[in-house]
């Protein structure tokens, strides 16, 4: 696993420094928040963090483009973003160039940007690392929220998140995705339990 990390680190340090460098926040908050998980957990973690965004600089038309080629399916919406298809293409390439099969942490990719029904924990940790990073919570304030829970409650920040997602799309008209409505209506449930 200690090679695929540091294959995938390179790999990252190739890309645009903004983005590589968001990775590299991504890889600390994810490791702060698996602390208490041990090992292997914390390195399938660490290897998820720096996989995540393997797609991310791929342009729209790559990314329909990649997607048809490997075979995923590409819903409407995704038609509308194909920004969306950067975790499932990526979770592609990590399976198909860096030799990663472990279904959680190919999952933790594909499904970093809308969460889904049925998160692992792994999965949990890299999505909320992935929105906690500091730049972003400077850029979206109101991300400090989902920060302050995370320590405590991964559950309760990915509810916070979604929450906000939701409200941001009622306001600008756009639709949530069919796996973040899946996995804000299994949080809500869960609570209510
Ligand atoms: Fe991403
Ligand atoms: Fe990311």
């Amino acid at each position: 696993m200690r090679a695929q990390i540091e294959a995938l680190k390179a790999a990252i340090g190739r890309l645009p420094k903004g983005l590589a460098d968001h990775v590299e926040r991504v890889a600390t908050e994810a490791d702060w928040l698996a602390g208490g998980l041990g090992e292997p957990t914390r390195e399938r973690v660490e290897l998820a963090a720096w996989g995540h965004d393997i797609a991310r600089a791929l342009s729209s038309q790559e990314l329909l483009d990649r997607a048809r080629e490997f075979g995923l399916e590409v819903s409407p919406i995704e038609e509308e973003a194909p920004i969306l298809l950067h975790g499932p293409v990526g979770a592609e390439i990590l399976r198909r160039d860096y030799g990663i099969d472990d279904p959680e942490v190919l999952a933790a990719a594909r499904f970093h940007s809308t969460g889904r029904a049925g998160m692992s924990l792994l999965e949990k940790v890299v999505f909320v690392a992935d929105k906690i990073e500091p730049s972003k919570v400077e850029a979206k304030p109101g991300l400090s929220r989902m920060r302050d829970l995370a320590d405590r409650d991964l559950d309760a920040a990915i509810l916070e998140y979604l929450d906000q997602m939701l409200t941001v799309a009622r306001e600008e008209g756009w639709p949530l995705h069919p796996q973040a409505v899946a996995a804000r209506k299994e949080l809500l449930l869960r609570r209510r339990a």
